[in-house]
């Protein structure tokens, strides 16, 4: 076990309000993993997969009322409500720690409790970071283990006296007088509580994902990001890859687009162009840090994929359905006759017949989903066909470029670049996208969601900003070019115009040639774009006219757009960096010359 009396000494107080039945620490090693699944198969919570389709996985299906990540319910209790900034929910800490206390109290009763010592970033690396999940949910322990390096390793790296982020997990349903659940929950009482000030987690009510499994938004983000801020580094909501070239020189690409925007794909895309070559890093999330020779190195804190399922196919991402085959936690999807999984566009041909996440009877003809729009699947990164030979390299990758983007029908070409860092922070600072299954609430609705860090950033926003202004002057540094992608653009039909996917990498090598020898573009109001003739086409079926949307832009339709990206940051108030303001005023000046008017004059 561990000689730390910090740990111990907590782990004694949270065990004597909680008041578990057991306490068990977690060693992460096969037998444990086997034996949670175990559990969770004989309680009824997950059901095993037929072993010759998936071996050694399973199927976990939520309570209805617990399928993702809930922002509202999400809180950043900062001393002071500015230090969380309008972009979060704040609440008094010590008010907080009182209500918190109530429901906490007595909350694992009947219940094992688990001690997860996990490491974040390769063991023993200066970038990665300690935490020490506490947790009722055996379903969050076997999760764990894949997305983090977990057990008496990271206790090891801990030493009697290193720090540690201390993560508190309860679904919230103690077994006082009645019978478990197979998924048991508090849909009406969850608590996601971040106190950045002291680093502590508090999270209740909920077993899902970025609510349960606590390394991964709470503490590699929110936390994160607040202790990047002090450090001088950063932590993303990013993917990372290397991109290699048919003459085998490689450059590495962190991309920054909102929940279910695409990160997962990208990261292991399967290129069409011949000779071209994408490895994966991460998928999910980056942290940045400066070498001695000025450039970013980044990190995938991470260690394996919480992807999503439904569209994803051995077309689409051929690498994610490879790295699923085995040793996997799957939720929310659909069960076939025969003992595998199934969702929505994952075959051309679909069964006639299978169990849906509701444990319904689904056919064809259903009009409801056999998977959850936000069902995923958790799987170790290390069995992905494309994981690069350096992704757990302590040292990082050296990042060439940032790509920002979302889901946009309209205006949004599919692809500019920023003049410079400056205009960098700005692009990301206003992405905007259609909101998606991974977050409670509406589906489709237009939402500026800045670096797709909106409801992951720990701290207010325009620090936030300030803080990539910042780091962007550090001395001597070499920063990553940034780029604004759109994978989504619809013709007036509503069907995608950009064929998306293994076809990205045609977008990717002008990426790839704007960092290096140099690809042609034209300059515009708002980044460069570029030419038709520098985008490779060849052997694409795309009409000319879709070609025409995608590579240019509208000017009008971009002024339109300026007073909604005015208001956006002028909610962040006094803390808004005049910087990104100023960019802003030189986009709307440029437009309205382009256009012949002036600010004064309607156009
Ligand atoms: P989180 O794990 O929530 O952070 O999401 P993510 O950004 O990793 O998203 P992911 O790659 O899982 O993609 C989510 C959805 O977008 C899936 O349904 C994909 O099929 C779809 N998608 C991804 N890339 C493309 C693309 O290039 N074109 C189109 N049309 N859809 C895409
Ligand atoms: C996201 O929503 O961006 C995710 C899934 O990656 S979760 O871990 O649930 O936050
Ligand atoms: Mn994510």
């Amino acid at each position: 076990m561990t000689q730390n009396k910090k740990l111990l000494a907590w782990v004694d107080e949270i065990a004597s309000l909680c008041k578990p039945d057991e306490i068990y620490w977690c060693n992460g090693s096969q037998e444990e993993y086997d034996n949670m699944i175990d559990l969770m198969v004989n309680g009824g919570t997950a059901i095993r997969l037929n072993n010759e389709k998936k071996p050694n996985s399973i199927l976990v299906k939520s309570d209805p009322a617990d399928v993702a990540r809930v922002e509202d319910r999400t809180f950043i209790c900062s001393e002071n409500e500015i230090d969380a900034g309008p972009n979060n929910n704040w609440f008094e800490p010590a008010e907080m720690r009182e209500k918190l206390k109530g429901f906490f109290d007595g909350c694992m009763k009947g219940r094992t409790m688990y001690v997860i010592p996990f490491s974040m970033g390769p063991l023993g690396s200066d970038k990665s970071k300690i935490g020490v999940e506490i947790t009722d949910s055996p379903y969050v322990v076997a999760n764990m283990r894949i997305m983090a390096r977990m057990g008496t390793t990271a206790l090891d790296v801990l030493g009697a006296d290193g720090e540690f982020v201390p993560c508190v997990h309860s679904v919230g349903y103690p077994l006082v007088d009645r019978e478990d659940k197979t998924w048991p929950c508090d849909p009406e009482n969850r608590y996601i509580v971040h106190y950045p000030e002291t680093r502590e987690i508090w999270s209740y009510g909920s077993g899902y994902g970025g609510n349960a499994l606590l390394g991964k938004k709470c503490l590699a983000l929110r936390i994160a990001s607040v202790m990047a801020r002090d450090e001088g580094s950063m932590a993303e909501h990013m993917l990372i890859m290397k991109l290699t070239s048919p003459e085998g020189e490689s450059k590495y690409i962190c991309g920054a687009f909102p929940s279910a925007c695409g990160k997962t794909n990208l990261a292991m895309l399967k290129p069409t162009l011949p000779g071209w070559k994408v490895e994966t890093i991460g998928d999910d999330i980056a942290w940045l840090k400066f070498g001695e020779d000025g450039r970013l190195y980044a990190i995938n804190p991470e260690a394996g994929f919480f992807g999503v399922a439904p569209n994803t196919s051995a077309e689409t991402n051929p690498n994610a359905m490879a790295s699923l085959q085995e040793n996997c936690i799957f939720t929310n999807v659909g069960l076939t006759e025969d003992g595998d999984v199934w969702w929505e566009e994952m075959t051309n041909e679909l069964p006639e017949k299978l169990t849906d996440w509701k444990n319904n009877e689904w056919t064809p003809a259903s009009e409801t989903t056999a998977a959850h729009p936000n069902a995923r699947f958790t799987a170790p990164a290390s069995q992905c066909p494309v994981i690069a030979p350096e992704w757990e390299d302590p040292k990082g990758v050296p990042i060439d470029a940032i790509l920002v983007g979302g889901r946009r029908a309209t205006n949004v070409p599919l692809i500019h670049e920023a003049f410079n860092w400056q205009h960098g922070t700005f692009m990301g600072s206003i992405i905007a996208s259609e909101k998606t299954a991974a977050a409670d609430g509406a589906v489709g609705e237009l939402r500026r969601d800045p670096m797709a860090m909106l409801p992951f950033c720990g701290y207010n926003m325009g620090d936030y900003f300030a803080h990539w202004l910042k780091v962007g002057k550090t001395e001597g540094a070499k920063m990553p070019k940034v780029f604004y992608v759109n994978w989504f653009r619809k013709n007036s039909a509503g069907k995608f115009t950009w064929p998306g996917f293994g076809e990205n990498s045609r977008v990717l090598k002008w990426v790839f040639e704007r960092c290096g020898a140099g690809a042609e573009a034209n300059e515009t109001a708002v980044g460069y774009l570029p030419t038709r003739e520098s985008i490779d086409l060849n052997g694409l079926d795309i009409a000319d006219a879709d070609l025409d949307e995608l590579l240019s832009i509208d000017p009008e339709a971009w002024l339109a757009e300026v007073p909604s990206m005015r208001e956006h940051l002028e909610k962040f108030g006094e803390r808004m960096p005049q910087e990104l303001i100023d960019e802003l005023n030189g986009i709307e000046e440029r437009l309205e010359a382009e256009l012949g008017c002036d600010k004064k004059a309607a156009c």
